[in-house]
């Protein structure tokens, strides 16, 4: 089987790459390394020992998508990563994320419905808003976006939808990652955000080794139990075997529906603070923190049924958050080291 990821060198890409490979899939794997790094390449290869065939390459470029799929006539599936995904960022430059998120899109989706080429879309939970209801279920209606970066991945999963419509014989899973921390056991890949941390865990972990003086808690005085806002925080390790499970459920036509959607988490809600403490408790490494003012667009709670994964894929979490946190710690060491 030949896969072809997208944004091969990012986080999640990249960990999905290791299992692909160690499961003897090929993988053709494209970066544009806007946001990533190109020795992430040599980091799969350690863990692998193969590396994925690499195309440096922008969605945004029309004719270079058009020319891979004329090279590359062999390709079984497509896991779809490639995008901008910072909340914050995304609101204060809208235009390049609509540029980049739902153009690039479009570009892979005008090469791949006419081939027929099933797709795996990489969503978020962030398409649902703030729920009223918890544990969200996958039929939760959606709510408007706080983030042009949600709306992308709304409108996005709205185009998949109508493409699989139209096209006799395309087909697609969409994954509503809650969120995804830690970092492959190894510690020779993790997640290696350019500049400031927008997400929780990297922040922490940088604080804890004192390349910043302080984690901002954003919000104290939340409708939770200890006032902080509460998330599902998935291992990446257990968000990538959940790829690897969707592809041959997609491929081996076990699909029945022609667009399938999965939440992705383990289900269970922690607050910020309770991740703070599990990290401590951990790694014996305390962080300085201050309970600073709410974020703009957070929502308060969300966390995931995985009742329709578990049961149509067979797919569970398997790491706790404690090893969530201990691998995104030695990975934290890790770069500590090279710099
Ligand atoms: C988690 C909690 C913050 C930083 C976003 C996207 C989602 C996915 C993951 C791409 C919140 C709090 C954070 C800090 C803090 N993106 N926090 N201090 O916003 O839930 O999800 O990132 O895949 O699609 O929506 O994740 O890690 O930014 O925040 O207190 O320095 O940690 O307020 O409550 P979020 P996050």
């Amino acid at each position: 089987m030949k896969i072809l990821v997208t944004g091969g060198l990012g986080y999640i890409g990249s960990h999905v790459t290791v299992l692909l490979l160690e499961s003897g899939v090929e993988v053709v794997s494209i970066d544009n390394i806007d946001n990533s790094h190109i020795e992430v390449l040599d980091g799969i290869k350690a863990i692998t020992g193969k590396k994925p065939v690499f195309e440096l390459l922008d969605l945004k470029d029309k004719d270079k998508i058009q020319d891979l799929f004329k090279k590359h006539t062999d390709i079984d599936g497509v896991i779809h990563f490639a995008a901008y995904k910072a909340v914050g960022e995304s609101v204060e430059n809208p235009l390049k994320y609509y540029k980049n998120n739902i153009g690039g899109l479009l570009n892979l989706l005008e090469s791949i419905c006419e081939l027929s080429i099933p797709l795996i879309f990489s969503s978020s939970c962030t398409v649902y808003g703030q729920s009223s209801k918890l544990p969200i279920k996958e039929n939760t209606p959606l709510k408007p976006s706080s983030s042009p970066y949600g709306y992308t991945k709304q409108i996005g999963e709205q185009i998949i939808e109508d493409s699989c419509k139209a096209h006799l014989g395309f087909k697609a899973i969409l994954l509503r990652y809650f969120n995804p921390i830690g970092a492959h056991p190894s510690s020779k890949i993790g997640e290696y955000p350019k500049g400031t941390p927008q997400n929780l865990v990297p922040f922490l972990t940088q604080t804890a080794i004192g390349k910043r003086p302080l984690l901002k808690v954003f919000g104290s005085n939340y409708n939770t139990p200890d006032g902080t806002c509460i998330r599902d925080y998935i291992h990446v390790m257990d968000l990538a075997q959940a790829h690897i499970d969707s592809i041959y459920y997609l491929i081996s036509s076990s699909q029945k529906l022609t667009c399938e959607i999965f939440n992705v988490g383990t289900g269970q809600g922690v607050s910020v603070l309770e991740v703070i403490k599990e990290f401590e408790n951990t790694t014996s490494k305390s962080v300085p923190y201050k309970l600073s003012d709410p974020r703009k667009g957070d929502t308060v709670a969300a966390y995931a049924d995985v009742k329709k994964i578990n049961n149509q894929l067979g797919w569970k979490a398997k790491f706790s958050l404690k090893e969530a946190l201990q691998s995104a710690w030695n990975w934290e060491k890790e770069l500590d080291k090279k710099s």
